[in-house]
């Protein structure tokens, strides 16, 4: 049985906007994610956070551990977790390449309000250029 979690979080210092703390992300969750099966996708916009993930019930929880430990972001709140019959996130892990357009098309004012249903539409167009 495969679930999807979707999260929100803030993040804290220069995380997601210097290549840097992005290829560092990029380059664990690559790794482990490609190692326990999961597919998930990242958006950084303006100190905001919006993950969504993809994997086995066991995988995922033991990855929201590492991200509820992590201090390269903060205030992390589950917006949808969720059993799914077929994933909608192909890749390991990819970042939302404009966030701005990807918030405007499904009309998105406030992130820190994001509901799970306008959670559930961003992944409709993940990687809406
Ligand atoms: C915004 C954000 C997204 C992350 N996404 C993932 C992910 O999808 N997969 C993952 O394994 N780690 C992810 N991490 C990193 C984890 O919090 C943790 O540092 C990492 O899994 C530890 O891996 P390691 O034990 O191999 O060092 C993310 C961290 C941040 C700040």
């Amino acid at each position: 049985m495969l679930h999807r979690v979707i999260y929100a979080s803030e993040a804290v210092g220069a995380t997601g906007v210097s290549t840097l703390t992005l290829a560092h992300i990029l380059g664990a969750s690559e790794a482990n994610n490609r190692r326990d099966g999961i597919t998930a996708a990242v958006m950084f916009h303006r100190g905001h956070i919006v993950q969504a993930m993809e994997g086995r019930r066991a995988d995922l929880d033991r990855l929201m551990l590492r991200l509820l430990a992590d201090r390269r972001h903060t205030g992390l709140r589950v917006l949808v977790d969720t059993p799914i019959s077929s994933r909608m996130l192909p890749d390991a892990i990819s970042v939302c390449p404009d966030p701005r357009a990807l918030l405007e098309r499904i009309g998105v004012v406030e992130i820190s309000r994001l509901t799970a249903n306008e959670a559930e539409a961003m992944l409709d167009f993940k990687y809406a250029a």
